[in-house]
């Protein structure tokens, strides 16, 4: 159960959170997708797999997570004896939601030739299922080791899936899933602030689909995309992925301009993840008053979920802080 707002006016809520943090001896980790206000008061912010490592090596006794559910599980596989927060527990993830455990377990049964290759975005239950869990900083890294005659599912998120396979030239069969935050960008919208803005780079996230990537300069993960937007010689930007991770670039590049690519109306709020969005200061505040709402996962299917982790983590060495798929 998410915790319930009581009355907070009046509240100093970032000096507030801060004395919970010292007293429960607590650390925020926060997503580059959150709020300005959260990304400003966390201990750190990173791609998911930057957060994963971060949840596996503190010695805080609490993990405040500010990000999605599948984020804060993937803490509590790799850190069980902490206890993991999450202001919202319907933070969750489209992805997550198009990739039933059920139902790629079937899948699974039905191809006992392919080893399942899965992206950090689903559930615990189907990383239980999978042999290889990927994200977007550490897939391409991975792929590689992969002998290429390797049948391989990938899932859930089909462009991720597509675009490796692209440039792997790879046949693995891809799930269904998309993320929706991704998918509402428009190649119409995105050629329109082309124009607008001639020699302008676009950075985009690998789960756009074919029809951004395509004109895109760089294709990586958002700490790949953060990079990126530190060392591109321009002084103007089209971002494509959910842009709240632009504050980070204004704050490290005042004098550049970063321009998030638009959604079908022109209008890029579209693009804002609403599932990121629960989280808010008023949520961070009780989770670390009241230590829920908590993580909670049962020990034998947690076992089993962090084989897969452990693949990535050993197969991934070397990926952390580079954040990069690579130029397409
Ligand atoms: P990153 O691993 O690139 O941070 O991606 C996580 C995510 O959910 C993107 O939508
Ligand atoms: Fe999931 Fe997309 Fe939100 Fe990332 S941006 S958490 S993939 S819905």
């Amino acid at each position: 159960m998410t915790a319930q707002p009581t009355n907070l006016t009046g509240l100093d809520l970032r000096a507030e959170i801060d004395r919970l943090r010292k007293e429960r001896n607590a650390v925020i980790l926060a997503h580059y997708y959150q709020s300005p206000e959260i990304q400003d008061l966390a201990d750190y912010i990173g791609d998911s797999l930057e957060l994963s490592k971060k949840a596996a090596a503190t010695d805080a006794e609490v993990i405040a997570f500010c990000g999605v559910k599948f984020m804060a599980e993937t803490a509590k596989i790799l850190a069980p004896e902490k206890i993991v927060v999450l202001p919202d527990l319907n933070a969750g993830c489209s992805l997550e939601d198009a990739c039933p455990p059920e139902k790629f377990k079937a899948f699974r049964e039905a191809h006992p030739d392919h080893i399942a290759l899965t992206y950090i975005n689903c559930s615990t239950e189907v990383k239980a299922l999978s042999d290889v869990i990927v994200t977007s900083s550490s897939a391409e890294t991975i792929l590689a080791q992969i002998p290429a005659d390797q049948k391989i599912i990938f899932g859930p998120d089909r462009h991720l899936g597509g675009y490796l396979n692209r440039k792997f030239d790879r046949e693995m069969l891809l799930w269904p899933g998309v993320c929706i935050v991704h998918e509402a960008f428009s190649e119409t919208e995105l050629l329109k602030l082309k124009a607008q803005h001639p020699g302008a780079p676009v950075a985009a996230h690998p789960e756009c689909p074919p029809t951004i990537i395509d004109h895109a300069d760089y294709v990586g993960s958002t700490s790949g995309i953060l990079n990126f937007a530190k060392s591109f010689p321009g002084d103007t930007l089209i971002v494509a992925t959910e842009p709240h991770i632009i504050h980070q670039m204004e704050k490290a590049l005042p004098h550049k301009t970063f321009i998030g690519a638009p959604g079908a109306d022109g209008n890029c709020n579209c693009n804002i993840c609403p599932y990121m969005a629960l989280n808010t200061l008023e949520k961070l505040y009780l989770a670390l008053r009241d230590l829920k709402p908590r993580i909670e996962i049962e020990e034998g299917l947690r076992l089993q979920a962090r084989r897969s982790l452990d693949k990535m983590m050993e197969m991934a060495a070397g990926t952390i802080g580079k954040g990069d798929l690579g130029a397409r």
